[in-house]
């Protein structure tokens, strides 16, 4: 099977745009530095990379009958907002169990951002106490059976739209795009810097690569930056999707270990809980680019670029693309991070 060979039930605008970041280019004295934005990929409540993975799973939605949108994460889910968004446009109706995965002192945590957006997209918001974890939950479990209980079809989307047969496929289309794009701007990207927590995002990259190299492309390197904290876990899953995705999508070589880069540094701590690093990385691109970036993702994944171009790790004469995932809603709930 090919990529092609998939449904795709498209959400998003088209193609997402690219352009270079001259001035973060230049203050760092190179690499040379471009960004595709899935922050703005899409018109459905802003977007961003979980509306891209949904592609390929709403048609084994529909297929199924379903007609209620099952899914998990913490209360500024970037992912869980996507969701209702689509269960919206389409139709259906959407649960979403929202767990407390990050400790973090801001009063509207549970009220504003995301889980607003979700609330106004007319989801069922259910908050549950449980700390941050990648895999399965009970609390999710039991969203699913209450849907059936109640004679609804549930589908269950697993947290990130990552640990899901098909949930590498949008982001392997994603590399097909980048390869289209290049040709029409006559640019190479030899580098690219993206952010992994559930990991499907970075996997779908590598083993659409893959498929590209096999077809004749030049390798490049996809660097995830850690943004999880559990770095074992972010790691794990990105190498099990990105396998499983290359296998579907017909790579015929088995992949490399040192295809599956994630790096520890950026993440701090804690899952969602920014540090020093990531608000300098936000401050930084915002005022240099007018690029608005999260505290929980993409300011980790930015702090990472930044420091691997500064001390060496990408050359100067590399050309990088970094992919922007989105997430700017949670910024509401970490005002406090930026009072002056
Ligand atoms: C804005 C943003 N960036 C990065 C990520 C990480 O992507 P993934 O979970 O596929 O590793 C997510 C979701 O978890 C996200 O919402």
């Amino acid at each position: 099977m090919a990529l092609t060979d998939f449904p795709r039930h498209p959400l998003t605008f088209g193609p997402s745009p690219v352009h270079p970041l001259p001035r973060l280019t230049a203050h760092l004295g190179g690499a040379s530095l471009w960004a595709k934005r899935e922050d703005c990929n899409a018109g459905l409540a802003y977007g961003g990379n979980k509306t891209r993975k949904l592609e390929y799973i709403v048609p084994d939605a529909l297929a199924q009958g379903a007609d209620t949108l099952v899914s998990i994460g913490g209360y500024q889910s970037n992912h869980t907002r996507q969701v209702a968004a689509v269960a919206a446009s389409l139709g259906l109706k959407a649960v979403l169990v929202q767990e407390r995965w990050v400790d973090w002192p801001d009063a509207l945590n549970d009220r504003v951002g995301n889980i607003m957006l979700s609330r106004i997209m007319g989801a069922e918001v259910r908050l549950d106490p449980a700390g941050f974890g990648i895999g399965f939950k009970e609390s999710w479990t039991r969203a699913i059976e209450d849907v059936t209980e109640r004679g609804g079809h549930p589908y269950p989307i697993p947290a990130g739209a990552s640990d899901h047969r098909l949930g590498g496929l949008g982001f392997a289309n994603w590399a097909y795009e980048v390869e289209r794009q290049e040709r029409e701007l006559g640019v190479f990207f030899d580098t690219i810097v993206v952010c992994a927590v559930t990991g499907s995002t970075q996997a779908g990259m590598i083993a659409g690569f893959a498929a590209l190299e096999e077809a004749g492309g030049r390798p490049r390197r996809v660097i995830g930056i850690d943004a999880s904290a559990t770095l074992d876990a972010t790691r794990d899953q990105v190498a099990r999707i990105a396998r499983a995705t290359a296998e579907l999508i017909g790579v015929t070589r088995p992949l490399r270990d040192d295809e599956i880069t994630v790096l520890p540094g950026w993440a701090g701590d804690r899952y969602g809980v920014p540090v020093e690093s990531t608000v300098d990385a936000i401050r930084l691109t915002g005022r240099l680019e007018g690029v608005i970036l999260d505290p929980v993702y993409e300011g980790k994944s930015m702090a990472g670029l930044v420091d691997l171009v500064t001390g060496g790790q990408i050359p100067r004469d590399a050309t990088v693309l970094y992919a922007h995932l989105g997430g700017q809603p949670a910024l509401n709930a970490y005002s406090g991070l930026f009072t002056h």
